[in-house]
């Protein structure tokens, strides 16, 4: 019932190359870039056209683009799909002030006529074959309901499918999500609905598909833990250690090899929570943390050449 219906949510900061293969190893059947600015895409910033790297491994692939400008996004959209998207996803669900002020992002969930804009000009501008999709959080705040009113605005504006975050803007990533409102929207929209927000095993991903979502999204608890995609669909266990600490090695291998030092500090973000999930002791974690160049992790990481057995 899940094949090919469990995605990888886009994170920025967290979703690169390197990390999209990872969860694609264990069963992703969908992933999705971070988000990218629209206008760094317009005005040839360098740092921005980094994120459209994708290899011909990477399908298939969702690429999201965060702006308030509809020019800006179909112009955007089209160098995506020329870099390999499958999809394009809109943003109108970040909460980041910096995004925000700009009008982009959740902003957009107060300003119909601009989402409405922004997905034509992006439909418009895609080949057909390329659906574009939106991503929208259930409101700005507790009570406004500016998700369910907006989203079928943007799928008669021909958005091929929303998917929901059902946090409002202002809770950020605090609480839990509210799933009554996915189930609403998947009742009340006729394209699908993709769910997102707390899904972290197989008893929260098969509710989702229960109340009517077409898809469910992993995040948060994908990170360090890839190989929770295969948990979730084939009903097992975790993976051996052996199989976990050469996934690590595999991901740290390829985190270097396509981001160079950066990879460093990128790292950081996973190293406590590969060892919440068991690839390591504490010890091996802060002295990870502490490493400050490539040889250092490697060097660190040789012990998990000798991995312990399951
Ligand atoms: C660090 C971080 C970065 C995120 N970046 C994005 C992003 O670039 N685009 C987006 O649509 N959502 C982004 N999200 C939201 C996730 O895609 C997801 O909807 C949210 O975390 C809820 O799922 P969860 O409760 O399973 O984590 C981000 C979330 C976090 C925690």
């Amino acid at each position: 019932m899940l094949d090919r219906r469990l995605f990888m949510a886009p994170m920025a900061g967290l979703t690169t190359q390197a990390f999209r293969r990872s969860v694609r190893r264990w069963g992703a059947g969908l992933v999705h870039t971070e988000m990218i600015a629209a206008m760094g895409i317009v005005h040839g910033n360098r740092r921005t056209l980094d994120y459209l790297a994708c290899g011909s491994d990477e399908h298939p692939i969702g690429f999201q683009l965060f702006g308030g400008d509809a020019t800006a996004l179909a112009r955007a959209a089209e160098a995506c799909v020329a870099a390999g998207a499958d999809l394009v996803d809109l943003n109108m669900a970040c909460p980041v002030r910096k995004v925000v002020k700009t009008g982009a992002g959740a902003a957009l969930l107060g300003a119909p006529e601009a989402a409405e804009a922004a997905v034509r000009a992006v439909v418009a501008a895609v080949p057909a074959h390329v659906p574009v999709t939106v991503k929208i959080r259930s409101g700005l705040r507790e009570g406004d309901e500016a998700g369910r009113r907006l989203a079928p605005r943007l799928v008669a504006a021909g958005a091929a499918a929303i998917c929901v975050h059902p946090r409002t803007a202002a809770q950020l990533y605090r609480g839990r999500a509210d799933h009554t409102v996915t189930a609403t929207l998947a009742a009340e929209l006729p394209v699908p609905v993709v769910a997102s927000g707390d899904v972290d095993g197989r008893a929260a991903a098969l509710a989702l598909l229960d109340r009517g979502a077409a898809a469910v999204m992993l995040a948060r608890h994908a990170v360090g833990r890839p190989w929770l995609f295969r948990e979730i669909l084939a009903d097992g266990p975790p993976p051996s250690n052996a199989e976990r600490s050469a996934e690590v090695r595999r991901f740290v291998a390829e985190v270097f090899a396509t981001m160079g030092p950066r990879g460093v500090g990128y790292l950081r973000q996973f190293w406590p929570r590969f060892r919440r999930a068991r690839v390591f002791e504490r010890e091996l974690a802060t002295e990870l943390m502490k490493a400050t160049s490539e040889a250092e992790v490697s060097v660190l990481l040789a012990r998990l050449e000798a991995p312990r057995t399951a």
